[in-house]
């Protein structure tokens, strides 16, 4: 992260804060874990791999920890957020952000690939969503789903993971509807092509797909993690008070319309 970056929040930011993020022990996600952190935050990292989960508290630093769970599992994903209250006490963010990608046609994607992926995106988000309510400090939580363009932007080859990301908006929507009178603000964050990211290497995989990509936004890059990160720092803070019930997109507008 360039220094000028570093210094956009107040570097105590979110000291006594507790961040629980799923799907967080690689790329985008990793990256918020680590903003937050870096703000002082105590966080709490899950995903499939216990090898992984290691690796990222240990890149975390002193205030983090985590455990392996599968989203799919709800059992699994609510012995997690006990686990994490039992450390840290209330939690006052949740990232969920665990996603399977794929390119396949539709007329050849098996029944099960599409369900995986919804069962991972969708019904994994609702799983961390409900199992983290409970937990939740409340007045004053934040919830941010990870969304992406697919939600509302159709995609070749990408049908299962339209269907996921507009059902993870939709009900993103009716969550800050349901818990907003509690106090909790529910929001989801869709961003465009971003740099360096297992998500890109499995949908850009080379250097032609890569230039295509680009010369369709507006801002003429490829995002960053850390344009996602600050995002996420953002709608945590204070300064997103009245922010709820909101899709918020980070793609340079590349989703802005048609560029021709
Ligand atoms: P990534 O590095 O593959 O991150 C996915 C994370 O989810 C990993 O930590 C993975 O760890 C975990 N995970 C996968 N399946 C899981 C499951 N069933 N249960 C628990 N954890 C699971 O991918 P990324 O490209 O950074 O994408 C992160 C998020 O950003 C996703 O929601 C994606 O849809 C969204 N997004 C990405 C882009 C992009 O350009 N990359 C663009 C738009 C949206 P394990 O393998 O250990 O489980
Ligand atoms: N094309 C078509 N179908 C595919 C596929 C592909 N590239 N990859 C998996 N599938 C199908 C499988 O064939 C299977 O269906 P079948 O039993 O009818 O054949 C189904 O999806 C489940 O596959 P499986 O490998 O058992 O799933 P998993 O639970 O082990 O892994 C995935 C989930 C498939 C989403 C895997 O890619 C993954 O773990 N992804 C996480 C990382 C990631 O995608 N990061 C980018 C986030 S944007």
């Amino acid at each position: 992260m360039s220094s000028a970056r570093s210094e956009i929040f107040r570097q105590d930011l979110f000291r006594g804060k507790t961040a629980f993020l799923a799907g967080a022990t690689s790329g985008i996600n990793l990256a918020i874990a680590e903003r937050m952190a870096a703000l002082g935050a105590n966080v709490f990292v899950i995903s499939r791999d216990s090898a992984k989960v290691a690796a990222a508290v240990g890149r975390l630093g002193g205030n983090a920890s985590g455990c392996a769970a599968d989203v799919r599992e709800y059992e699994a994903v609510a012995g997690s957020i006990d686990a994490c209250a039992a450390r840290f006490g209330a939690i006052d963010f949740v990232v969920s952000g665990a996603a399977g990608n794929f390119l396949a046609h539709a007329a050849e994607l098996s029944p099960r690939g599409f369900r995986t992926v919804i069962d991972i995106d969708l019904i994994g988000s609702f799983h961390v969503a409900r199992a983290a309510f409970s937990r939740m400090r409340k007045p004053g939580a934040s919830l941010i789903f990870i969304s992406a363009l697919q939600s509302f932007t159709a995609y070749p080859q990408q049908v299962h993971v339209c269907a996921a990301k507009a059902g993870i908006d939709s009900m993103m929507r009716a969550l800050a509807l349901e818990w907003g009178p509690a106090g909790v603000r529910v929001n989801s964050i869709a961003p465009g092509p971003i740099r360096d990211t297992e998500g890109m290497a499995r949908l850009a995989p080379d250097a032609a797909a890569t230039s295509r990509i680009t010369s369709g936004i507006p801002l003429g890059r490829f995002g960053e993690k850390a344009d996602i990160a600050d995002l996420a720092v953002f709608l945590c803070s204070d300064a997103a008070a009245n922010i709820s019930g909101a899709l918020m997109v980070s793609d340079g507008a590349g989703s802005a319309g048609r560029n021709w």
